[in-house]
Parts: C-alpha cells; sequence; structure tokens
C-alpha cells in the first residue's frame, strides 16, 4: 500500500477523520492537499507534511477551482477523498428545512461536485481514485437520523454509479462506511466511563475504531492494491450493523 509519487485532495482535513486520512497519505508517501473551511486545524495538518487550503465545499464554484488549483500546482492529481460532512440528529418531526439544506449541502451536493471535479481531471489522465466518506448509517440507522442517514446513503449510491461512468476512464469510486469513530468529539465523550462502556458495547471486538484505522482504509482505496474494488462500500463498524439488537438501536 505505498502511495509514492501520488498527489491526494482529503476534504475536511483539519481534524477528525480527515486528519487521519491525510496523516496516513503522507506516511503512504503521497503528496497531499487538505481543504478546510476552518483554519483551526491548519497546524495540525502541515505538522504532516500537507499543504493546507482554506475551502468550503458548499461553495460548489470555489471548490471546483480549488480542485483544479492543486492538481495545477501538484502537476498530478490520483486521489481524491471527499470526508468534510456534517451529523445532525434531531426527532425527524422536528427537522428544519434549513437542517435539511445543511445536510444536503455539505454532505451530498459537494461530494457531487468534488467527484465530478477530480473526475474529469483524472478521465483525461487515464487514472485514479475516488474515496467517499459514507457512513454506516447508509444501510441500518435510528430514528432521529433521517437526514443524515438520506444524505450517507445518498454518497454510497452515486458512489456505484460513478463507478460505471469513469471505470472505463480508469477510474475507481468507492465510499467507506464507518460507525462511531474516535475524533476529537468522540475521545472527549469517552473521558466519562459510561459512554466508554456504552461505545464499546457496540462492537463486536469492545474497541471503538481510530482515524488511524479509516486513514489505513483510505490508503488501501487510493492504491493499486485496491485495484478490484470498484463502487464497493467498505463497511467499518466492527460487526455493529452485522448484529440484529432492534432494542439497543432504538435506545441509542
Ligand atoms: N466520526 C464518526 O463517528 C463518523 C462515523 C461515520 C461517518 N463519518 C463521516 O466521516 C466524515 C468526517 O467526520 P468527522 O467525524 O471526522 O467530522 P469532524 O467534525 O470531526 O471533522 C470534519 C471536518 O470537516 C470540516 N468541514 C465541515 N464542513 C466543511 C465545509 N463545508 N467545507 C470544508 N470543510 C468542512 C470541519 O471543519 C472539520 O475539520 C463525515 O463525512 C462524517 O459524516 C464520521
Amino acid at each position: 500500500m505505498n502511495l509514492e509519487g501520488k498527489h491526494v485532495i482529503v476534504t475536511g482535513a483539519g481534524a477528525g477523520i480527515g486528519l487521519g486520512i491525510a496523516k496516513a497519505c503522507r506516511n503512504a508517501g503521497a503528496d497531499v492537499t487538505g481543504f478546510d473551511w476552518k483554519t483551526e486545524g491548519r497546524e495540525r495538518l502541515e505538522a504532516t507534511g500537507a499543504r493546507f487550503e482554506q475551502v468550503d465545499v458548499t461553495d460548489l464554484d470555489g471548490f471546483e477551482a480549488a480542485i483544479a488549483g492543486a492538481h495545477d500546482r501538484a502537476g498530478r492529481l490520483d486521489g481524491m477523498v471527499n470526508n468534510a460532512g456534517v451529523t445532525i440528529k434531531v426527532p425527524f418531526l422536528e427537522i428544519t428545512r434549513e437542517q435539511m439544506e445543511t445536510l444536503w449541502t455539505v454532505n451530498q451536493r459537494s461530494v457531487l461536485v468534488g467527484c465530478q471535479a477530480a473526475g474529469r481531471i483524472m478521465a483525461k489522465a487515464g487514472h485514479g481514485s475516488i474515496v467517499n466518506l459514507s457512513s454506516v448509517h447508509a444501510r441500518t440507522t435510528n430514528p432521529g437520523h433521517e437526514g443524515y442517514a438520506g444524505t450517507k446513503a445518498a454518497i454510497a449510491a452515486m458512489t456505484r454509479a460513478m463507478a460505471w461512468s469513469l471505470g472505463p476512464e480508469g477510474v475507481r469510486v468507492n465510499s467507506i462506511c464507518p460507525a462511531l469513530t474516535r475524533t476529537e468529539i468522540v475521545d472527549k465523550a469517552m473521558e466519562d466511563p459510561d459512554n466508554a462502556a456504552r461505545f464499546r458495547s457496540w462492537t463486536a471486538d469492545g474497541e471503538v475504531t481510530t482515524v488511524d484505522e479509516i486513514g489505513a482504509l483510505a490508503v488501501f482505496l487510493l492504491s493499486d492494491a485496491a485495484s478490484a474494488l470498484n463502487g464497493s462500500e467498505v463497511t467499518a463498524d466492527r460487526g455493529m450493523s452485522a448484529l440484529l439488537d432492534v432494542f439497543d438501536l432504538r435506545r441509542n
């Protein structure tokens, strides 16, 4: 799993899973450009050796231009990771139009545009790999996640269609579907032993996935080692969605 000589763009790279993916790609030898709308994570990202650019993926024209600019600066584009996303969990009957719009714009439209802009460049070059961050909520979900789950299912569905649109051009498109992953917020929540025990009870091995583990999966999908994978959803949930446990799912 070597990314030597490859240039990868990661969105939402200033924190959480995006930062973990950027770091893993750097460790695998890639040249990495990280986009984030906030500058808070700039130093953290640059410490990995990646380039930081302030880009809001919901500014669709600006996002598309930033992808083209990053390609021109690096002289190539081999990997695109559409990771930036937001989670909104509210009782279904209370979700507002504004919250729906936020979910669709950040989680769904930006991914479509990110794939299209990167896909055009990659198709011209005749190679590339795109990785989209979906979620375990694309398949199994719980009340209050109607909006979020819909956007994540859309990502998985778009990924399948794009695999066939771009496959003939030498470009693969896959998604990663994580369950709860140890970002800064989750780590903080796990300082409370009750939360830690609850989160650990959701997985078959009692562990909670780290951002480095998702980073390793992204590196695999971006690398030539994953040449057989196109249109796939890589479920990274430690067995959570394999379990039929209606009571727990409703409660949590
Ligand atoms: N953490 C989890 O448990 C988990 C589980 C399943 C799926 N996911 C998915 O993984 C992805 C990353 O999640 P995370 O938990 O690391 O999130 P996070 O909130 O920890 O980090 C998200 C990063 O994206 C950036 N971002 C948000 N909106 C942006 C925008 N419009 N333009 C550019 N950057 C933007 C934020 O500033 C932040 O740096 C999301 O798509 C999320 O839905 C996360």
